[in-house]
């Protein structure tokens, strides 16, 4: 570690285990609880941040045993070690933390909607509670109202329950409002936890910490020198094997009023009083209802066709499985956003996000204002670059800012020159899935890095006016391998601006 780096404060997570709970997992057998939460559980028991008293109970609607699914979920976790790529990786599994986990783990056979199901479920777990809900968003209702209807949702005498519910929140403003009215009726906005994964994120996190714990950062940080902002979730993979969910669903569903958003938020919001959930909630909903509904010509529609990914040739969305041949799905968005506050009035914010394109990267990048050029008049500069600082998200996780220097020799020459720091370098990071903080918080029950019913809404009610315009609007084509339609060049270029490369500055 470099010596001029001190870590002070509490790791990210707390340094306490979380109190005794049951974790009931509802989709048990699914993906999410194999890749993710099994994982996020096991760094959890590592760092001995699980109290001897937590439980999990899986409820799925395959037949199963206590003992099947520990054997089965053992399986997934070993496979990690042999599988680079998944995102979960490590070199060997710890028996000791696994077994933790493990030895605590039951199983219910449940039908997600049958009402047998709850009392059953009512018989296997007692005191403290977390729902879990890695289910289709189709079961989320549903499983809420049966659980509230069982008396699984009262809280007395220090015991909890609290219900965990995955994205999709929703497909526009008024199915949002109507499960958030559903779910409302059943318990308290606070024992709901929405998940916004980007904000497991550490660098997601690290964001208010850049921002308001640096005094030269601070005060740019606003219409005055800041000229736009540009926000890129760019990925290289394509719709995979969830052409089923994607066909309804599209980019701008699937990335904008979540988690573009939760970066929109966590660049542009206003400081919060107190690192409290509903002081930083509160600021966020200030800001989301802030941004202008955005118009249809102020947006891109893109799909992929066939080309060539990481030097392989790769099949056009329309014939990915379960994709029709005529679909008008986008799977690449960009738009320019503007936030009508104080602070921003006149700064456009341009987001973009698509399946499919040249290089995998997560970025939020400032463009500041330029000096006034005169006293470079009669010298060899013919203009100023704009300073940029850009976060970087993923994969690279760190920051970059462009500053002009002059170039060693007689005459007054200007180079553009990156310092950038990586986190890789200062902090030492163990192999984590972003989904350890979430799972911790909510037991401990700080659900700042939830999103609230408000934040949820204000995020489809920006987008809304455009997935009504898009119903059957055409989509730009883009090659796969490639960084997205000309239509989004000409979007910034009428602005007489560019995006950024790809590259997350390394080019
Ligand atoms: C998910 C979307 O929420 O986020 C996926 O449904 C997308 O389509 C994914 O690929 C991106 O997340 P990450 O963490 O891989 O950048």
């Amino acid at each position: 570690m470099d010596p001029t780096v001190t870590l002070s404060g509490p790791a990210a997570c707390g340094t306490e285990p979380a109190p005794p709970c049951t974790l009931v997992i509802f989709g048990a057998a699914g993906d999410l609880t194999k890749r993710l939460l099994m994982p996020a559980l096991y760094n959890l028991a590592g760092a001995g941040l699980l109290a001897d008293g937590f439980k999990i109970l899986g409820v799925d609607h395959n037949d199963n045993t206590d003992e099947g699914l520990r054997q089965d979920l053992t399986a997934t976790m070993e496979s990690f070690t042999k599988d680079a790529s998944s995102e979960f990786h490590a070199d060997h599994i710890d028996p000791k933390a696994w077994g933790f986990v493990r030895d605590r783990i039951g199983f219910l056979k449940g039908d997600f909607e049958d009402p047998a199901a709850y009392a059953a479920l009512k018989g296997r777990v007692g005191g403290s509670v977390v729902f879990y809900l890695a289910v289709a968003a189709r079961f989320f209702g549903p499983i809420v109202e049966h659980l509230g209807q069982a008396g699984l949702l009262e809280q007395q005498d220090g015991v909890f329950r609290r219900v965990v519910i995955e994205k999709p929140f929703g497909s526009d403003l008024a199915s949002a409002r109507a499960l958030n009215a559903r779910i409302l009726a059943q318990a308290d906005e606070s024992q709901f936890y929405r998940i916004d994964h980007f904000l497991g994120k550490e660098t997601v996190q690290s964001i208010m910490a850049l921002r308001f714990a640096n005094g030269m950062l601070e005060p740019v940080w606003r219409r005055e020198y800041v000229d736009h902002v540009q926000i890129t979730a760019a990925e290289t993979i394509g719709v995979e094997e969830r052409g089923a969910f994607y066909e309804p669903t599209g980019a701008l569903r699937d990335m904008v009023p979540n988690h573009l958003f939760q970066l929109l938020c966590m660049v542009a919001m206003e400081a919060p009083n107190s690192f409290d959930a509903e002081a930083v909630r509160g600021e966020k909903a200030k800001l989301a209802e802030a941004v202008r509904p955005i118009e249809p010509g102020d947006a891109v529609r893109g799909q992929y066709t066939a080309g060539r990914e990481e030097g392989l040739d790769v099949v056009g969305y329309r014939d990915e499985p379960h994709v029709s041949g005529e679909s008008h799905t986008e799977t690449y968005v960009a738009l320019k956003l503007g936030i009508e506050n104080w602070r921003w009035a006149g700064v456009p914010f341009y987001l973009r996000t698509g399946k499919r394109m040249t290089e995998r990267l997560t970025e939020i990048a400032i463009h500041f204002k330029p000096p006034p050029f005169h006293l470079f008049r009669e010298t060899a500069v013919t203009e100023l670059a704009p300073n940029v600082m850009r976060l970087l998200i993923d994969p690279e996780q760190g920051s970059s800012t462009i500053l002009n220097v002059k170039r060693p020799g007689p005459q007054m020459q200007l180079g553009s020159v990156a310092t950038a720091f990586r986190y890789a370098d200062f902090f030492q990071e163990k192999p984590n899935v972003g989904y350890e903080t979430l799972l911790y918080d909510c037991m401990v029950g700080d659900a700042t890095l939830f999103q609230r019913a408000d934040n949820i809404e204000a995020g489809w009610a920006a987008v809304d006016p455009l997935l009504k315009a898009w119903v059957d609007a055409p989509v730009a084509f883009y090659a796969a391998g490639t960084d997205g339609p000309k239509e989004a060049e000409d979007l910034l270029a009428r602005d007489g601006r560019r995006w950024l490369p790809l590259d997350g500055g390394s080019r």
